[in-house]
């Protein structure tokens, strides 16, 4: 990992520790990262499961590619740079979320296996639950909400994952949804039976 730019920083002890956060939320904390392709499903399972999570009173919150392109990363671009970049800070702020006891579930195409296991790697294990969002790209490109892979064809959107840009999909995912062969409310309960077997969502 690279060393901070700064010198003469030292890191500050909080009071409030992780354990103190989970329980007074009654939940436990945790990064569910989706991953997949433009259209996959990503943002869609992963609302349908913020909305399921906080009606049973849980805490979350959805980071999504498009969003935090709005905002936090609007420096960043689509080239393999920018998307490691993109990735790298997205990792530290689910972090952070992960650290204060909140479910978080962050949409990213990700396409990249060595930044998601980057930010697997920076985190506690388990708290980090891949969940390969499993779409053929003709049903990405079928569905194309947006209209971008038919731009992408046309060759007016350069470096677009999965035409001109690669995706590299997760070796071992902790959970393959098939977004394709499922519905959306099924793919989000196998998102949300999978947090309460782990004893995430456990009440202490
Ligand atoms: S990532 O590759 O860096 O993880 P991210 O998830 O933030 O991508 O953003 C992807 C979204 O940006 C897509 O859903 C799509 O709407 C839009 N987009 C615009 N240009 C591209 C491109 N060249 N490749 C992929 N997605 C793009």
């Amino acid at each position: 990992m690279s060393q901070p730019k700064s010198e003469n920083i030292t890191r500050v002890q909080l009071q409030v520790t992780r354990a103190d956060r989970e329980s007074a939320l009654g939940q436990r904390g945790v990064t569910v990262w989706f991953t997949g392709l433009s259209a996959s499903g990503k943002s869609t399972v992963a609302t349908l499961v913020d909305q399921i999570l906080t009606a049973r009173g849980r805490h979350c919150y959805v980071l999504d590619g498009d969003n935090i392109r709005f905002g936090l990363n609007r420096d960043l671009g689509f080239s393999p740079e920018d998307r490691n970049e993109n990735i790298r800070r997205i990792g530290e702020v689910a972090k952070l979320f992960t650290q204060s006891g909140i479910i978080n579930l962050t949409a990213f195409i990700s396409p990249y296996r060595i930044d998601r296991d980057r930010n697997r790697d920076i985190q506690e294990p388990r708290d980090f639950v891949e969940v390969f969002v499993d779409c053929p790209l003709e049903v990405c490109e079928q569905r194309d909400p947006k209209g971008l892979y038919a731009k992408a064809r046309a060759g007016l959107i350069p470096e677009f994952t999965g035409i001109s840009a690669p995706y590299e999909p997760p070796l071992k995912p902790e959970l393959a949804l098939r977004t394709d062969l499922d519905t959306e409310e099924e793919s989000a309960q196998r998102v949300v039976d999978y947090l309460a077997a782990g004893g995430y969502l456990a009440r202490e």
